[in-house]
């Protein structure tokens, strides 16, 4: 096996973000599309509700971004909102026209047209989906058409270990030239050089002890990043999904809000309806208002679970749009056309990540980031439903658009120094990391989770505190494995999320304390933008979104 391999483009991570993006790439650029497993082990592989975009003509983009807007709690940055809002249709017509089978009905005239669903939030119907299984749609013919493409290459259950910076006289941090990369068949590690590298690894839900989010989403992108030197911002901003499937075998099974946009109620065990006390759009109120009221209730009554309850509806109704959720609810022994499903929160999307602009790129020059590990500015201090995966499309799309150019003039990368293995062993004390990933995502969950508190975070610290230090040891000493690494990065990320959640003395969102829990109304909000101790203050920065400057020259 070849110890370095060059590419133009070096993407890293198969969801829509980083397909969307190598397909925009492919037709002058090589590019490595590298995956931890295949495509099918992502986020997206497992959306269900769909895609918020304005397609209803009687919705307009205004109404969509006033959405946005509201639900981001005064944290969406507007230009932003607009330019991915804006460019929702086109991104939906790209998918259609890729061969994405969304679904349709039938009207009076006896037309097709596509069926758009409701979610918490949105004051339209917006959501155009497969069934309940739009992230299987989207992915799978994302990667027909990456695999029809000679230009792209796709590495699968390759883990990228960190990234390679070129050393620059007078800065501490120079151009990006590819990452080390762990072969997981071999145990090799090898260094993939590239032009361009574009980080489009997901978020970080997995540092919770419950989450909705497949085994992959560790957070390694965002860890690799602050390694090498980006800013990352508005950590804090967990999102819990409301309403999961609570069963031991379920994995945290997610129970898609356009159940609850087709008709969903929200019930106590003795059949209370609930959310009715908390917001005008009850059941549709923005996710973290939903989520908090059920903590609130499971809390108040010593609940292990509350029910959302759809079985008013035609059976048929209820098999025909939620085909996925019923089949396997029926595995766990609900039937959803008879009965409420047991539900509680979990956590489910990072809506911070690593700082970028509308083209994805970071503050290292050569180095991009797109999708959910990148935080645009787009989602605020809560994502509305439905707009990861637009964002995902519409910053895939400007960015690869960047990249072509810019990959033209970058300079060929440098050869890296091999992989170094000295003084390195087999681990013989496995149990440390199973041990040391369970009590951090116990502690994020226990700590740093729907409703926190000074006193909880500060725990949360210490400990996270210790754990950095034995990883660190444990790191130098052992030879790299793929659960070693996602340790290490799930270690790096909750002390992340940790300082930012302690950083805002303030309830906004979905960051809730019961120290400040009112939004402080003294200040114009802002966001929580953490500075890595290499951070060299060049490039991309001066060029950021966060300034006028870039978004008015921004044109794809
Ligand atoms: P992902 O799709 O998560 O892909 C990450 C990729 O990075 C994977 O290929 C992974 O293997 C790879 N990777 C990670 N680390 C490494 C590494 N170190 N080395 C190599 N590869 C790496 N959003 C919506 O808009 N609508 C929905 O209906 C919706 N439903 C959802 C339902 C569920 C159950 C979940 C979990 C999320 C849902 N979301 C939804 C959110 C949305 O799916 C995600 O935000 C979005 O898919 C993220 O896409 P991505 O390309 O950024 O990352
Ligand atoms: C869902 O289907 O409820 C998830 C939608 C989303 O996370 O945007």
């Amino acid at each position: 096996m070849e110890s370095q391999l060059e590419f133009d483009v070096l993407v890293i991570g198969s969801g829509a973000a980083g397909m969307r993006l190598a397909l925009g790439c492919a037709p002058t650029a090589r590019v490595a599309l590298l995956s931890k497993g295949t495509f099918e082990d992502s986020s997206t592989f497992h959306a269900q509700g769909g895609i918020a975009a304005v397609l209803d003509e009687h919705d307009s983009v205004e109404s969509h971004i006033k959405d946005t807007l509201e639900a981001g709690a005064g944290l969406c940055n507007p230009g932003v909102v607009r330019f991915i809002v804006e460019r929702g249709r086109q991104a939906i017509q790209e998918l259609i026209a890729a061969g994405v089978d969304f679904s349709r009905e039938t009207g009076p005239d006896g037309k097709p047209f596509y069926h758009l669903t409701r979610e918490g939030g949105h004051s339209h119907r917006r959501v155009i989906h497969a069934a309940d299984a739009t992230g299987k749609a989207v992915a799978t013919t994302l990667s027909q058409r990456v695999a029809g493409q000679p230009n792209i290459t796709m590495f699968n259950h390759q883990v990228a270990i960190d990234l390679i910076r070129q050393k620059v006289e007078g800065r501490r941090v120079g151009r990006c030239l590819g990452a080390y990369v762990l072969d997981k068949a071999s145990g090799h590690v090898r260094a993939f050089l590239a032009r361009v590298v574009v980080l489009a690894t997901g978020g970080c839900s997995k540092a919770y002890l419950y989450t909705s989010n497949p085994d992959v989403v560790t957070g390694d992108g965002m860890a690799m990043a602050w390694r090498a030197g980006c800013r990352v911002a508005d950590l804090e901003f967990t999102q819990f999904h409301p309403t999961c499937l609570f069963h031991p075998q379920a994995k945290s099974f997610l129970i898609t809000e356009a159940v609850r946009g087709e008709g969903g109620r929200l019930l106590l065990p003795d059949g209370t309806r609930f959310m009715p006390n908390f917001h005008a759009k009850a059941e549709l109120a923005p996710r973290d208002i939903v989520a908090r009221a059920i903590d609130h209730e499971m809390k108040r009554l010593g609940l292990d679970c509350v029910y959302l309850d759809i079985s008013h509806q035609p059976a048929e109704f209820i098999k025909g749009h939620f085909p996925t959720v019923y089949k396997r609810c029926k595995e766990y022994g609900f039937d959803m056309t008879k009965q409420p499903l047991p539900v509680v929160p979990s956590a489910h999307f990072t809506c911070g990540g690593v700082l970028t602009d509308l083209q994805g790129r970071t503050d290292i020059e050569g180095l991009y980031a797109v999708g959910e590990v990148a935080c645009t500015g787009l989602h605020g201090a809560n994502r509305i439903a439905s707009n990861s995966l637009l964002e995902c499309l519409v910053i895939g799309r400007s960015a690869s658009a960047h990249i072509l150019e810019a990959q033209a003039q970058a300079p060929a990368p440098a050869p890296a120094r091999p992989w170094d293995e000295t003084g390195i062993t087999d681990s013989d004390e496995e149990v440390v990391v199973a041990h040391n990933w369970e009590e951090l995502r116990r502690f994020m969950w226990d700590y740093v989770g729907i409703v926190r508190t000074t006193k909880r975070l500060e725990r949360a610290q210490h400990r996270v505190e210790l754990l950095a230090r034995e990883m660190d040891q444990y790191y130098r000493s052992f030879k790299v494995n793929g659960d070693l690494l996602e340790l290490r990065n799930l270690i790096v990320v909750a002390g992340l999320i940790i300082a930012s959640a302690m950083g805002r003395r303030e309830s906004r969102g979905l960051h809730y304390t019961l120290d400040f829990p009112q939004p402080d109304g003294s200040q114009t909000p802002r966001d929580t933008i953490l500075v890595p101790p290499n951070f060299s203050g060049v490039s991309a920065a001066d060029l950021r979104l966060w300034g006028e400057q870039a978004r008015a020259g921004c044109t794809a």
